[in-house]
């Protein structure tokens, strides 16, 4: 049995066979594969894009989805996160789907359970499946040609774990990643290129990755105000006139501060594409874990 943590639980050529399983299901759509299976999500963090993408993905391939309803669980009586998930595990789901603010916690989990555990983002550790989407859209869009593109990965690099997971995971297909942020939010390590500001590197990238300022883990002092990080750091239309690059965001996008308003209708700019393959490769990611391939 696989659990999915991070992007290093699957080889390249698991990525890739995953990459393939979700052009087919962009093309069908629906199929029966999972029929008879049921799928638990616990998300004990808020979200749009993740749940709902890996629901629709698996009501697609035929399984069923329960959502335990966090804020009304038993943990509000005392129950521990270890119990909620041996309990959750003694009924018999076929995969559980975790997102939760501590770092480590659905790795911890993997001892109480009997299927496979997902993590649908751990703190600003680590979000595998938005990664994987990701590079899908790259993948795409490059039409396979990844080796010596270049990124960058712009905004909160520090506490962003969809950062976390693309430096990790990018450069095994050859993508070049440059960190730019300002100080509050710059990366802690040497093993990437850092940069104060967009502007001086976007000669040279093919891609760029706007992230969101994530304010629930951090109360920034370092700028006035939003308004102000945005004059160096929202992606405006006089970047993408300046260079031919694809334009990436992992959602939600704070208009006007990661990217202007304007920039989002571009045709370069790729967010719902985003979202539309995050269904397709979260139902990769569901049928190679249940069916154990
Ligand atoms: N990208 C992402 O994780 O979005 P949600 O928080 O809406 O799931």
């Amino acid at each position: 049995m696989q659990h999915l943590i991070r992007t290093s639980d699957f080889t390249k050529e698991e990525i890739l066979n995953i990459f393939d399983e979700a052009r087919e299901f962009k093309r069908t759509k629906n199929s029966k594969v999972l029929e008879g299976k049921i799928i638990i999500t616990l998300f004990f963090e808020n979200s749009t894009r993740t749940r709902s993408s890996f629901e629709i993905a698996a009501k697609r391939l035929g399984a069923e989805v329960v959502n335990l309803d966090v804020g009304t669980s038993s943990q509000k009586k005392g129950e521990t996160m270890y119990d909620t998930v041996a309990n959750i595990n003694a009924m018999q789901p076929d995969a559980i789907i975790i997102r939760h603010s501590e770092c480590g916690l659905p790795e911890s989990l993997i001892g109480y359970v009997n299927c496979p555990i997902i993590n649908a983002g751990d703190g600003r550790h680590s979000h595998p499946t938005q990664a994987f989407l990701d590079l899908f859209t790259i993948y795409e869009y490059f039409e396979g040609q990844t080796e010596g593109k270049k990124i960058a990965i712009v905004g909160d690099v520090r506490n962003s774990r969809v950062a976390g997971s693309n430096r990790r995971l990018l450069p095994r297909f050859g993508i070049d990643v440059n960190l730019v942020a300002p100080d509050c939010f710059k990366y802690e390590g040497d093993e990437y290129k850092q940069f104060d500001t967009i502007s001086e590197i976007i000669d040279d990238m093919d891609i760029v990755m706007s992230l969101r300022s994530q304010l629930e883990r951090h109360n920034i002092t370092y700028f006035e105000s939003l308004q102000e990080y945005a004059r160096d750091f929202c992606i405006t239309t006089d970047l993408m006139e300046r260079k031919e690059f694809l334009l990436l965001h992992p959602g939600p996008v704070n208009r006007n501060i990661d990217i202007n308003d304007d920039v989002l209708k571009h045709h370069r700019c790729k967010v719902l594409e985003q979202v539309t393959n995050g269904v397709a490769v979260r139902a990769a990611i569901l049928k190679k874990l249940i069916l154990n391939y």
